[in-house]
């Protein structure tokens, strides 16, 4: 049986209106977990909302370790050359110039917002469970890099705005996207 489970269902009209963070996990599982899913998607479609859906994957174990460790101070000044430095000296060799390549199956970095590349580098940092079959080498390199360098890459990465895209995100049409974690399967 399959387990599903649907992460913010919670982003009706109001979300917009207070500007509320709450995050709703649902767990459901089987035939009545995939039909509340495909439920939940038409619903956030009708709302112009963003929907993320989780299946046999539970999102609360990557959120966790990211409130646990400090990660990349949002408000810091980081330098976007310095991030392309530093992007090609430690990442590019396995992700690509254009940060396209997919190592193992991961998604792209491209492909993926400032939080989730944050979130994923700090979870193999500290999460010694986290990652696919090739986690080993993620976690050297997550290890060694620190903070503010990391801080420098997304910015390079995502450009100078990376930790604002935020808003940007709420207000796309749903997404049915995989995001970190998709590679496991
Ligand atoms: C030696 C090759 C190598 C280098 C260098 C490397 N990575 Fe990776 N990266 C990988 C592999 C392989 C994976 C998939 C690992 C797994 O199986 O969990 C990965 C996964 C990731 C993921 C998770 C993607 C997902 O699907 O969730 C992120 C984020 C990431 N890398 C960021 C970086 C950053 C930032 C750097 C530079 C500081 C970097 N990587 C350097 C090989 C590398």
């Amino acid at each position: 049986m399959k387990i599903i489970k649907i992460l913010s269902l919670a982003c009706c009209l109001g979300y917009f209106a207070f500007g509320a963070s709450e995050v709703y996990y649902i767990k459901a599982t089987g035939e009545f977990g995939k039909n509340l899913s495909e439920v939940a998607k038409q619903y956030a479609k009708d709302n112009n909302a963003n929907i993320d859906i989780f299946v046999d994957e539970d999102p609360r174990t990557y959120k966790d370790t990211r409130v646990l460790k400090l990660g990349v101070n949002k408000r810091g000044h980081y330098s976007t050359s310095l991030g392309k430095e530093l992007y090609e000296k430690n990442c590019m060799s396995c992700h690509g110039e254009d940060m396209q390549k997919r190592p193992s199956g991961a998604t792209a970095l491209k492909n993926m917002s400032a939080e989730d590349i944050e979130g994923s580098v700090i979870s193999y940092r500290t999460d010694n469970e986290f990652g696919g079959s090739n986690k080993i080498l993620m976690r050297d390199v997550a290890r060694k890099i620190s903070n503010s360098d990391l801080g420098a890459i997304i910015h390079y990465i995502k450009g100078e705005d990376a930790y604002s895209s935020d808003i940007e995100y709420e207000n796309k049409p749903v997404s049915t996207e995989k995001k970190q974690g998709s590679y496991l399967r």
